[in-house]
Formats: structure tokens, sequence, C-alpha cells
């Protein structure tokens, strides 16, 4: 009998990091924001990046979202072709081409990542027609399944997000990202504007979304019940640096860095 190795049946989307950061750095002014920043990201992982207030977070989110251009380091994606990129080496028009087609970016205020001046199903079909969509019928109901999927009343799908209350303008940002099957997900804080009742339903039907599509997301939050809930394994940073990182329920029941200790104590759960 001849023995398979791993190699030969394991996929190859499972052998290599989708994303690879090596000692990422951004200042602004003499203020440090990140400084040797680095991790791996694997297809399919949901990682949560905390951390009080000022300690980088966002930072690091928008510099790996490409939206901010980091001072020094790596950051290296790979493509579904699967050759690895570092972001900043490749062109513009290359990196517009990411953000469109094969990332999310959920910001905390759904404002900021909808379109208000399009109904609620044009802005979930404006997403499918950036990667080529064309059929308005097929558009349309691909709109419509997605309202249903974030627990959107179907009815409401030509009113404008701003009749949406908080809660439901949040599920339909994430609707409009996901509807378009991005590669990787990136969220600043997705439940911090919301009351806590609505948090905790969306944090369920994000973690079904998560499961479901077998997504990859970074998910930067200062709340260590969504970090438990959403992330399979987190980064925990102080100062712009990452103090410790593992396993979730490693890091929150048993943290070994001081400053992940105190936070952990600090923090209810
Ligand atoms: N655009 C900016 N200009 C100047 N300083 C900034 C800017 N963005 C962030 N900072 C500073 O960088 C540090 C990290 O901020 P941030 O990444 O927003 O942290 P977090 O998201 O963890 O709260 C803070 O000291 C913050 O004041
Ligand atoms: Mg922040």
């Amino acid at each position: 009998m001849s023995a398979l190795s791993l190699a030969d049946v394991t996929p190859a989307t499972r052998e290599a990091p989708l994303l690879n950061v090596v000692g990422l750095a951004k200042n602004f002014g003499d203020r440090v924001a990140c400084r040797d920043v680095s991790f791996e990201l694997w297809p399919g992982e949901v990682l949560g990046v905390v951390g009080e207030s000022g300690s980088g977070k966002t930072t690091l989110l928008n510099c790996l979202s490409a939206r901010l251009q980091p001072d020094a380091g790596r950051i290296e994606y790979r493509l579904r072709d699967g050759r690895v990129a570092e972001l900043f080496e490749l062109s513009e028009p290359a990196r517009r081409l990411l953000m469109r087609t094969d990332w999310g970016f959920v910001h905390q205020n759904p404002r900021d990542g909808l379109r208000l001046g399009l109904s609620a199903g044009a802005n979930i079909g404006e997403r499918l027609m950036a990667v080529g969509a064309r059929h308005y019928g097929d558009i349309r109901e691909a709109a419509i399944d997605w309202l249903a999927k974030v627990e959107i009343e179907i009815e409401r799908v030509d009113d404008a997000p701003l009749t949406f209350s908080g809660g439901m303008q949040q599920r339909l940002q994430i609707a409009r990202n996901l509807v378009s099957h991005p590669r990787l997900v990136f969220m600043d804080e997705p439940t911090g504007g919301l009351d806590v009742s609505v948090q905790a339903r969306l944090l369920d039907l994000l973690r079904g979304l998560c499961d479901e599509l077998g997504l990859a997301a970074i998910v930067v939050t200062h709340d260590l019940s969504v970090a438990r809930l959403l992330a399979h394994r987190l980064i925990v940073m102080r100062g712009g640096a990452i103090v410790e990182t593992g396993l979730t329920d490693q890091v929150l029941d048993d943290p070994q860095h001081p400053y992940s200790q105190l936070l952990v104590s600090s923090m209810p759960q």
C-alpha cells in the first residue's frame, strides 16, 4: 500500500496562509500606532484583535485592508490564483480590485459602509455588479435572499437605509459585504454602536454566517465577549504591539501576559 502524504489530499488553499504580516509599523507624527506587528491568517480563520482603546487596532485593520499605507513591514496576501502579492507593491488599480472583489469591510458605523442615497436592495446589488453581475432579475433576487438571511423584512427592499434602525443598518451593511462572497472580511467593532440586546442577536447571525461561508475574517473589538463568540484565535495589542496571541479560549481563560491578565480580569464577559 502506498502512503498518501497529507499534501496529496489537502486542497492547496489549506496549505498556505491567506495573509502573512511581517514587521508592520505605522506612526502618526511621533505617536506610535503600530510597531513590529507580525502574524498569519489562515483560510477560514476568524482572528480577533483585542486591546484597550488607543492600542492600535483600527490602524492595524486599516493597514491590512490597504486603506492606510504602513511605514514599514510587509503584508503578503495570497491571491485567488495562488500567487502571493505584497499589497503595496501591487498597482493602485490592482489593490482597488481586491477591495471590490476579494475583501469586505464592515465599519462600526453602518453609515460609513452603506450608500445612503440607494435603496437597501441597491446597496446589496451594487456589490454584485462590482464583481460583474449584469442580469437585473438575478441581482434583485440575490438582494432579496440576502435581506432574508440578515433578518430584514424583504418588503423593505426598496426603502432607504436611513429609514432603518441601527441594528438593521448594520445587518444591511453585512449583507452588502457578504453577497459577493469575499475571501476575507475586515470588521472594526461590528457591534460597537448597538444596544446590548441587538448586539447579541447580531453576533449570533455573524457567527452563523462565518461558519456557513467558511469566511476568513479579522475582527477588531475592545469587547472580549464579542471576541469570545466570533474568534478562533486572538491577538492582544497594547501600545501598538502584539503582547500575546493564542487560541481564543486559551487567551481568555488562561492569559499569560500581565497585560492580557489585566484586560481579562477588568472586563465582564
Ligand atoms: N489619523 C490619526 N492621526 C493621528 N493619530 C492617530 C490617527 N489614528 C490613530 N491615531 C493614534 O494612533 C494610536 C492608535 O489608534 P487606533 O488605531 O485608533 O487604536 P484603537 O483602534 O485600538 O482604539 C492612538 O494613539 C491614536 O490616537
Ligand atoms: Mg478603533
